[in-house]
């Protein structure tokens, strides 16, 4: 029996990967290297400071601690000021009418994030209410694919992981919701999420029943 939806933000909710994206290859464009789509998709769900790790290494760029504070401050104002801008027109196609149709059900909604941001988007975007309980960075000490993030959303709406449902764009995110032991849809394409119980490209065109006989 399925009690609670736990959606991943950044590509689930709203497309904010491409933001991410252009502020992280900027910031690697001024330390004289560059990062690929495909290098960024490996980024999709993992924290700000293990992203950073990830792409200095990329570039064989080694920082003080300081100084790696400072660039990821930096990303983030960048990032942040390409997100500021987001409207709900920005909800990614078929989220609103899908989160209406759990609203007719008993079936919770909650969040799960690595994100600080998370909130601030949600906001932006109008859907902040919609959430039964919210699982994003400031909450959390491990990033995905450690299974923390989703088993606190879980627990803070007193379901078991096995009553769970996750949606998730990023590889890393759907290993975590598998390792928290819950199903896990794919949003994206079946051939990077592979891991996943079931792969959707969208939720555009989505029934909740449909669905919930499929997985
Ligand atoms: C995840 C994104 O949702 O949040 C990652 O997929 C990002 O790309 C991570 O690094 C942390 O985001 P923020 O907003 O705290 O920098
Ligand atoms: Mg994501």
């Amino acid at each position: 029996m399925i009690k609670a939806f736990l959606f991943d933000l950044d590509g689930v909710i709203v497309e904010t990967a491409i933001f991410h994206y252009q502020a992280w290859r900027q910031m690697a464009n001024d330390l004289g290297f560059d990062i690929s789509e495909q290098f960024n998709e490996g980024l999709k769900g993992i924290s700000r400071m293990e992203s950073l790790d990830l792409i200095l290494k990329h570039g064989g760029i080694e920082l003080s601690e300081d100084k790696k504070l400072e660039l990821a401050a930096k990303k983030n104002e960048n990032y942040l000021s390409l997100v500021s801008k987001m409207t709900p027109d920005d909800i990614l196609p078929g989220i609103t009418d899908f989160l209406k149709q759990i609203k007719q059900t008993d079936i919770k909604i909650g969040l799960g994030s690595v994100s600080k941001n998370a909130k601030m988007i949600l906001k932006s975007v109008g859907l902040l209410q919609e959430f039964d309980t919210i699982i994003d960075g400031t909450k959390i000490l491990r990033s995905k694919p450690d299974p923390e993030v989703f088993l606190k959303g879980a627990a803070e709406l007193g379901f078991s992981p096995d009553e769970c449902i996750v949606f998730e764009d990023a590889v890393a995110g759907v290993e975590s919701g598998k390792r928290a032991g819950m199903k896990v849809v794919g949003i994206g394409k079946p051939e990077v999420l592979t891991k996943a119980d079931i792969v959707l490209a969208g939720f555009e065109g989505l029934d909740l029943n449909v669905l919930l006989n499929q997985i």
